[in-house]
C-alpha cells in the first residue's frame, strides 16, 4: 500500500516505466483518506506547526499557499477561519478557478511574494519558492512547506543569498538575512512543518488513512496473487465501509434508500 499523494506519483512512474516490481494499492487515492486526512488533516497539524514554530498570530496575516490541492484546501481553509488574509498560488487552471470561486485571492508567486507575511507550501513539486521570490519578499517573512520532503524552497538559492551568518532564532525558525538587510525565516529546514514542529495530523483523521492500510493488506493478502504489477486503486466497497464506521464511532446516523428511490435513480424512464 502507498500513503501519500507524491508516493502515488513515484510508483505510477514506476509502473510506467515497466519497473514496478509488485502490485501496490494507492490508498492516498482513497476517499476516506485524501478527502480528509490531506485536506483536515494537513490543514489543521500545518498552522498548527506554524503557530507552535513562530507564535505568529494569524488575525490579519498576509498568508500565501502554494498550491490548491486537497492538502492546499485544508490549510487556505484553516488559515481563512483564524482571520489571515490567504493568497493561493496554482499552476492548474482548475484548481485557480476553484480556490478563485472558494473566495480566496489568486495571483502568480512572483506578485504573491510582494505581499505575503507566511508562505506555505504544499504542492509536491520541486523550487516552488526560488531566489526570484526571496527578493520580492517582505521583512521577516516567514517561509515552510508542509508538500513533499524539503525540496518545495530552494534552499541552496536562499543560502546563497543570505550573509555569511545564519542564525537559528528560536528551535526550528531560521533566520537567513539577505544582503541588504531584509530577513526571511524558514521553519524546520524546509520539512513538512506539521510533523518537525508540531505532531503531525490528529489520530482521529489518521485512523480512516491506516483502517485503509489494514483492509488493503486483507484485500492483497486474499487477491493479491490475481493482480498485476500496477497501481490499483481502493476497492469502493472498502472506502464505504470505512465512511460507514467512522459515522459510527462519531455517532452520526443518516438516512437509507427506500426501494422506490433506488429504482428511480437507477432508472433512465422517469423524470427524464
Ligand atoms: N504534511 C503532511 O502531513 C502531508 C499529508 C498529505 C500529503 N502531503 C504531501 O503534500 C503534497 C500535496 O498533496 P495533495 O494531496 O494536496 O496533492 P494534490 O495533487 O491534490 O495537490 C497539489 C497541487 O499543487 C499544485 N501545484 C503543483 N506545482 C505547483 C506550483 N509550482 N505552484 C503552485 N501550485 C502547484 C497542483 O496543480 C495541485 O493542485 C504531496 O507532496 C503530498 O505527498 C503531506
Amino acid at each position: 500500500m502507498e500513503e501519500t499523494t507524491t508516493g502515488v506519483i513515484r510508483l505510477r512512474a514506476m509502473a510506467r516505466d515497466g519497473i514496478l516490481k509488485f502490485p501496490v494499492v494507492a490508498v492516498n487515492d482513497a476517499d476516506t483518506k485524501h478527502l480528509f486526512d490531506n485536506r483536515y488533516g494537513t490543514g489543521q497539524s500545518t498552522l498548527d506547526g506554524v503557530i507552535r514554530a513562530t507564535d505568529v498570530l494569524l488575525a490579519g496575516k498576509h498568508v500565501v499557499i502554494a498550491g490548491y490541492g486537497w492538502c492546499g484546501r485544508g490549510v487556505a481553509m484553516r488559515a481563512r477561519g483564524a482571520g489571515a488574509i490567504v493568497t493561493v498560488t496554482e499552476v492548474s487552471p482548475l484548481k485557480a478557478l476553484e480556490a478563485a470561486m472558494d473566495g480566496f485571492d489568486v495571483r502568480p508567486m512572483r506578485e504573491a511574494a510582494a505581499i505575503g507575511e507566511v508562505f506555505i507550501t504544499v504542492t509536491g513539486d520541486k523550487h516552488v519558492l526560488r531566489a526570484e521570490h526571496f527578493r520580492q519578499m517582505p521583512d521577516g517573512a516567514i517561509v515552510c512547506n508542509s508538500g513533499h520532503f524539503d525540496v518545495e524552497i530552494d534552499i541552496p538559492a536562499l543560502t546563497k543569498m543570505a550573509r555569511k551568518v545564519v542564525r537559528e532564532v528560536r528551535p526550528l525558525v531560521t533566520e537567513f538575512q539577505l544582503r541588504g538587510g531584509k530577513r526571511i525565516h524558514l521553519l524546520a529546514d524546509g520539512r513538512l512543518v506539521n510533523l518537525s514542529a508540531a505532531t503531525g495530523h490528529p489520530a482521529s483523521v489518521m485512523d480512516m488513512s491506516f483502517a485503509n492500510q489494514a483492509l488493503c493488506a486483507a484485500h492483497l493478502l486474499s487477491h493479491g496473487k490475481e493482480l498485476e504489477k500496477k497501481v490499483y486503486g481502493v476497492p469502493r466497497a472498502i472506502d464505504e465501509r470505512i465512511a460507514q464506521l467512522k459515522l459510527a464511532s462519531m455517532g452520526v446516523r443518516i438516512d437509507s434508500l427506500t426501494d422506490e428511490q433506488k429504482t428511480y435513480l437507477a432508472s433512465w424512464e422517469h423524470g427524464t
